[in-house]
């Protein structure tokens, strides 16, 4: 039994995660680890070209590939939005794209030296995220699947995780069962909140009515799995009127709630500038709303999976993180192991043969670069045997809620205790703040420890430690 399936045999509660003092305490801005080392770090000097490199190095894997397609585009603006996203009514920009998304294809599967005698490693995972994928009408969908499928192996229905982002203003129940039929096995919704004053002052109006019928006619066309997305901070939010979204969302019953802490960064998203600063919540009120979000979640029988993330008992997170098979990536949680990925599209990051790339960020850039038959790539990072380990032990520490310090004395030649003498050292103040408990061959983050896992990895950042500054990330609560 791994050590979150012993701890999670007596079933946590509310109190045991949530802490005033230590959260106050601990209250600084950390990054959410969806990469180790994380986005800014990554330079100019990966290229187009180690990235074609580096795909023909990977060709004859035979580990499983996971696929990564960003659609930027969004009809209207939701003014709290950190997406990376493209604001337009202009749907006649979706068929380029379209276009260009087919050629970026191509080019990956070429270089991977895929055709018909060679179908190449199986795809156990795709997702598609936003913007808002279903800015791209049936046809164009389809299309791309189609595109997909044609130059890559695709596990079964069974096996393989297909998800994908839905904004369910826009989502006929043609639409959701178009998007079954094309091999999409899961879905993630945007929520945030169902409060007419805080949806009216995020230009995000969204009405339960057309929530629930497309959650309902998602679970009718065989949808396996559903997430809604929540978050808490929102202008004019407080704990009775977010209660009041709580109960819908739980009487709905997805099989994940991610419960997001809103992120207010006007300086780097333009949006967020036209929410009036003097709506927002209190720094108690926050806490507050917080605290009573992870009590009734619990309540209701979801499961803190960390990170934002809940699941329901017997969803496969929960099982695959009481297993201790639960890994991270962009996308966040996710039950594949940590696999190649291979990003498609504006502004998306993939990770291949241990390095990060990504994609151009300016469309004029990203279609250039493809007219002329080369990988958009403008930055990445390629990873060292350094950044490989703390890598793991980040993942390990945000999934497993513990290390044993043997696997990676195993797996990277080191004496754990010796290479990490200083972190180590650093995480004595958590274990008297009951944040983890340090033993020889291993550590264990506490119910306490939970809510800032943020914390608990940060120290285990090489680059946080040498104080790279100058990069700004948001609140760990
Ligand atoms: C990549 S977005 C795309 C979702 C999809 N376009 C939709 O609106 O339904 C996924 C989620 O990120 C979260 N998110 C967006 N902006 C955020 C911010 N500033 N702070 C925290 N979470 C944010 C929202 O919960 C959103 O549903
Ligand atoms: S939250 Fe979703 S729909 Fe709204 S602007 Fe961001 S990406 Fe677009």
């Amino acid at each position: 039994m791994t050590e979150h399936a012993r701890q999670g045999a007596s079933r946590l509660g509310g109190a045991d995660l949530f802490h005033l003092d230590l959260i106050r305490k601990y209250d600084k801005a950390g990054p959410r680890y969806t990469s180790y080392p994380t986005a800014p770090l990554f330079h100019e000097g990966v290229d187009a070209e180690a990235y074609a490199r580096t795909l023909r190095r990977v060709a004859e894997d035979r580990a499983p590939l996971s696929l990564y397609v960003h659609i930027p585009f969004c009809n209207t603006v939701c003014y709290y939005c950190g997406c990376s996203k493209i604001v337009t009514k202009q749907y006649e920009r979706a068929a380029p794209y379209v276009d260009l998304l087919c050629r970026e294809i191509d080019l990956v599967a070429d270089t991977l030296g895929h055709g018909p005698e060679n179908p190449g490693r199986t795809v156990m995972q795709l997702h598609f995220g936003g913007g808002t994928p279903t800015f791209l009408n049936d046809d164009q969908m389809t299309r791309l699947m189609h595109k997909l499928r044609e130059r890559f192996s695709f596990a079964d229905d069974e096996q393989g995780e297909f998800g994908i982002e839905i904004d369910p203003r826009e989502c006929s129940e043609h639409t959701i069962a178009v998007l079954r039929q094309i091999g999409f096995n899961r879905m993630s919704m945007g929520v945030q909140d169902f409060d007419p004053d805080v949806q009216k002052a995020v230009n995000r109006i969204q009405s339960e009515e057309v929530t629930l019928r497309v959650l309902n006619e998602a679970r009718e066309h065989g949808f396996k799995s559903i997430n809604i997305d929540l978050m808490y901070g929102l202008p004019h939010q407080t704990v009775e009127s977010f209660d009041r979204t709580l109960d819908t969302i739980i009487g709905f019953s997805p099989d994940r709630i991610a419960l997001f802490n809103y992120a207010h960064l006007p300086h780097m998203f333009m949006p967020q500038r036209r929410i009036d600063e003097g709506d927002l919540p209190t720094p108690q009120e926050k806490l507050n709303i917080l605290e009573h979000s992870i009590n009734k979640l619990l309540d209701a029988g979801y499961v803190f999976i960390g990170m934002d993330h809940f699941a329901k008992p017997d969803d496969e997170l929960t099982l695959a993180q009481q297993e201790g098979k639960l890994y991270r990536n962009f996308q966040g949680y996710s039950t594949m192991a940590d696999c190649d990925l291979i990003g498609l599209g504006i502004t998306s990051i993939g990770y291949v043969g241990g390095g990060f790339f990504q994609n151009a960020k300016e469309m004029d850039r990203y279609s250039g670069a493809l007219a002329s038959g080369n990988f958009p790539v403008f930055r990445g990072y390629i990873l060292s045997r350094e950044d490989h380990l703390r890598r793991q032990v980040i993942m390990r520490l945000m999934c497993d809620f513990a290390l044993d310090y043997r696997t990676f004395e195993h797996q990277f030649e080191i004496d754990f205790r010796r290479h990490f003498a200083d972190e180590l050292r650093d995480l004595e103040d958590m274990a008297e703040d009951g944040l983890v408990e340090l033993s020889e061959h291993g550590l264990r983050v506490l119910p306490a420890g939970r809510l800032l896992i943020r914390n608990i990895a940060m120290v285990f950042d090489e680059y946080l430690r040498k104080k790279n500054d100058g990069v700004k990330f948001s609140k760990v609560i």
